[in-house]
Parts: C-alpha cells; sequence; structure tokens
C-alpha cells in the first residue's frame, strides 16, 4: 500500500471566498491582542492553553470549536523588548499534556519547551513558568512541542514579536499577519478523523482546506497613504507551504525567520513561506486614499483573496511617495556569524521515505524494520536511515564550533528542515553557492534536492532537528544534536 500509493491531490482551498468588490470592509483594529512584556519580570503573564470558539468562515456561518491561547486563535502577541525577560506562566486547560515552544528564539535550553527531551509535558491542569531572555530582535512564534501534529492543527500557535534595543524609527505601523489552513468538515468542525491518517503522514502531511489570515476569513488590514509600514508575516499550517501575494508595488525583504537581511524588493509580491518560516517585508503605502489591494493565496492556479489592504478614504490628499526609496536595513542581531569552514563539524542529514520514495527499512527504538512494520507503528520517513527521536544525537559540538549540515532530501516531498537554539546560513544549494546573507531558523529543501548549510554551535544544550511539516515530524523526521558546555 504505501509501496505505490496513489499521488494525495492537495486537498483544495476551499474556494467560498468571492472578492468583496469594496463591500463591508472590516476597518476594526488589526485584530490581534498584544500583551506587552517588558524588562525583568517578578509576575507571570499567565498564558491559558484551552478549548475556544473561532469564527474561521464567513459571517453567519457556524462556530468552529478549536483549542487556543487565551480564548483566541492566534494566541495572543507575546511582546518583549531585546536582551529583556520573557516570563510566561503556561497553564494547561487541554484535555492533554502540553508544552511551549518559543520557535526561532537562541534560548536557554530548559526553556526550550520540546517535551521528551528538555522538558516533562505538562499534565492537564498542570503549569509551566518559561523564563528567558531574548538576544534577536525579529519576528518568532510560540506552539506546542508535543503532539503538535494535532495541538497546532487545532489553533495553537502565537507570535512572539522583540523590538530592537534602540527601536527602529523604519515603519509608522507595525502589521503581523499570520496564515494557517485549517482542515474543516461540512459542519465547520475541525476534522478530527483525519488526525493521524497514514495517507497525510506519508504525503504531504495534513493540508487544510481554509485558509485564514490571523484567524480571519477575510483579513481587512486598515493602512494609509504615504505611510511605510512593517508587516510580519508568519506560516503556521502544519504542512501546506503557502504562496501569498500582495497585490501592491514597493514592498521589500527586511528580515527572514526573525533575522534582519540586507532589504530586497519583492517581485512582483509573491512571498513562499513553508510552515515555521517568517518574513519581515516594508511596504510603501504608495496608492491614493481609498484603494484596495488584495491579499491572494496563489498555489496552483487559483487565486483565493484571504484579505485587503484597505487605504483610509482620506478627504485632504495625502501626496504618495513618489519614488519609493530602499527601507531602513534593520539593526543586526548578535549572532554568531563568523563560520570557520575550514574546521567545521561535518554533517549529513539523509531524508528518505514517504510515499513514492525508495524505503525499504529503517532503524526505529534500536532495530532493523521493514516498512511494513514502521507503517503500523506510524512512522514513514527516517532520517539517516532512522525513524523517529533517536537515542544517539546525530551529532555533538563542542561549544564555539562550526557545524556544517548536507540536507539531503532522498524523498518526493519537500521537508522544511528546523533547528532549534540557533540559525543557519544557506551556504549551497544542489551543490551551487548561494550568496544569501539570510540567517534561517527553517530551511526549505525540495524533493531530490539537497542544501548545504552552517552554522557557529555556541548554544548549549540539547536541541532538536527535524521537519517543520508536522505529520512528518511525528511520522519519523525528527533528530536532535548536542551543544557542549
Ligand atoms: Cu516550530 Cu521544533 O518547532
Ligand atoms: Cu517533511
Amino acid at each position: 500500500m504505501i509501496a505505490k500509493p496513489p499521488v494525495l491531490r492537495p486537498h483544495p482551498i476551499v474556494n467560498r471566498r468571492q472578492f468583496l468588490g469594496g463591500l463591508a470592509l472590516t476597518t476594526a483594529a488589526l485584530g490581534l491582542p498584544t500583551a506587552p512584556a517588558r524588562a525583568t519580570q517578578t509576575t507571570p503573564r499567565v498564558l491559558t492553553a484551552g478549548p475556544g470558539e473561532a469564527l474561521l468562515l464567513e459571517k453567519g456561518q457556524p462556530l468552529t470549536k478549536i483549542w487556543s491561547y487565551d480564548g483566541v486563535s492566534p494566541g495572543p502577541i507575546i511582546r518583549a523588548r531585546q536582551g529583556e525577560e520573557v516570563f510566561v506562566r503556561l497553564k494547561n486547560e487541554l484535555p492533554q499534556p502540553t508544552t511551549l515552544h518559543w520557535h526561532g528564539i537562541r534560548i536557554d535550553n530548559a526553556m526550550d519547551g520540546v517535551a521528551g527531551l528538555t522538558q516533562a509535558p505538562v499534565p492537564p491542569g498542570g503549569t509551566f513558568d518559561y523564563r528567558f531572555t531574548v538576544p534577536d530582535a525579529g519576528t518568532f512564534w510560540y506552539h506546542p512541542h508535543n503532539r503538535s501534529w494535532e495541538q497546532v492543527a487545532r489553533g495553537l500557535y502565537g507570535l512572539l514579536i522583540v523590538d530592537e534595543a534602540e527601536g527602529w524609527g523604519g515603519a509608522s505601523q507595525d502589521i503581523a499577519i499570520v496564515a494557517d489552513d485549517w482542515r474543516l468538515g461540512e459542519d465547520g468542525q475541525i476534522d478530527e478523523a483525519s488526525f493521524g491518517h497514514m495517507r497525510d503522514w506519508s504525503h504531504a502531511g495534513r493540508l487544510g482546506n481554509t485558509l485564514t489570515l490571523n484567524g480571519k476569513d477575510i483579513l481587512d488590514l486598515p493602512v494609509t497613504s504615504g505611510e511605510r509600514n512593517r508587516l510580519r508575516h508568519c506560516n503556521t499550517c502544519n504542512a501546506r507551504i503557502l504562496n501569498l501575494r500582495i497585490e501592491h508595488p514597493n514592498i521589500w525583504v527586511i528580515a527572514e525567520d526573525g533575522q534582519p537581511v540586507t532589504p530586497r524588493e519583492l517581485d512582483d509580491g509573491y512571498i513562499a513561506l513553508s510552515p515555521g518560516e517568517r518574513v519581515d517585508l516594508s511596504m510603501d503605502m504608495t496608492l491614493s486614499p481609498g484603494s484596495i489591494a488584495a491579499i491572494t493565496e496563489v498555489t496552483g492556479d487559483q487565486r483565493l483573496v484571504a484579505g485587503h489592504l484597505v487605504y483610509h478614504p482620506s478627504d485632504k490628499l495625502v501626496h504618495p511617495t513618489p519614488s519609493p526609496v530602499p527601507p531602513l536595513t534593520l539593526p543586526a542581531n548578535p549572532l554568531p556569524t563568523k563560520l570557520d569552514l575550514a574546521g567545521a563539524l561535518a554533517a549529513e542529514l539523509l531524508m528518505e521515505g514517504g510515499a513514492m520514495g525508495n524505503m525499504a527499512q529503517a532503524m526505529h527504538r534500536g532495530r532493523m524494520m521493514g516498512i511494513r512494520e514502521l507503517v503500523r507503528q506510524g512512522f514513514v520517513w527516517s532520517f539517516n536511515g532512522e525513524a523517529g527521536m533517536t537515542e544517539a544525537p546525530l551529532f555533538t559540538a563542542p561549544r564555539g564550533r562550526t557545524v556544517a549540515i548536507d540536507l539531503r532530501n532522498d524523498t518526493r516531498w519537500p521537508h522544511a528542515i528546523h533547528l532549534h537554539g540557533h540559525h543557519v546560513k544557506v551556504l549551497e544549494r544542489n551543490g551551487k553557492p548561494r550568496g544569501s546573507d539570510a540567517w534561517k531558523d527553517t530551511v526549505l529543501v525540495d524533493p531530490l534536492e539537497s542544501a548545504k548549510v552552517a552554522f557557529v554551535a555556541d548554544n548549549p544544550g540539547k536541541w532538536m532537528i527535524h521537519c517543520h511539516m508536522l505529520e512528518h515530524q511525528a511520522a519519523g523526521m525528527a533528530s536532535w544534536f548536542v551543544v557542549e558546555c
């Protein structure tokens, strides 16, 4: 059955949305509540994971029962200033154990929130205090790291925004777009029956059918002519690589995965983001008052309207910037960027398995198993011939050593490889040098392709490396590495 399964057509995003045509524009605020976290905290900010309800469909449709932080999805934005402390008390009111992982933060290992590696999962009714400083300014996010394939799919995620220590005068408005695809049934409820389906797990992962931005069917973002805005965009889908397009000129990428990059203009407004990735954009609002620009999802041939930039219909004409100038570069973060490639510790991460792959067997819990037996236990993917979290780490690096990893995707599916506690530079793709100055925590590797990444292993602890297609992670693509003290 697994040897040659039919190609699963991506579950189409339900095309129930029509272009609004200028009607019914929500001018309500941007919708994401913000929870400030400042300086050294003496009392924690309590964040409750528990059941909630959300209107994910258009008005008049039923509410969807979700899992949420403080009743909402996305959860409240946790906001801190660079170098300061975040102190969050997770309260678990879910029917399952959970944790909080702070994706992309170069964090104290004990606060990394990985169930079974850095902490025991927090049982229903329990609490856990997360207390850490945030070294880097940028756009990060939080989500459970226990049964994340189910918990994230039910709505558990939120942004962690770290403001630049010295501030940054580059934007007049700070906007966030958190994108998710939900798999809903005809009744508008989360399709629970398909949780754990091997068909998803061995193919792309759980793809949803209903796209929301900030939990909304259509997200309308108010903007003003002449302003320069910062837009933070995060893909929290379990498995879907999103291709958003902001149908607006003068948009620049200023950061990727929280780390500043040399600003570059977006090609026609297209942004491809795999699960877990973030991008920060600088947008010059150069259209005239009253304009509306669509935000669409353009995977395949569809053009699905997911939101709009809605210009304030000012009566006094605000003069749009005549010739946009490049945005201000963000201040650098204190990342260790000096790679010692000559002295690097070399590691390899070979990805195998999945539908239409050629994995016949793999090690699992110390025993070689054939594919049938693996599938019975829910495993269809492997890293270096091992399916699932291994007893031994992928590598152990002395603190401060440069590590170079060859990511080799020998499967028919794309994988978004995420490392905890560090950011990597992509040196090569398919053997060809790549001149990007981005420092990534999540790197997409396309089917049958490879990427060479490197980083300075300067953060001691046990760190996960896994595919951020959450079903792939659960079905075998999970490992870890050690950075010595
Ligand atoms: Cu965003 Cu290990 O996860
Ligand atoms: Cu994957």
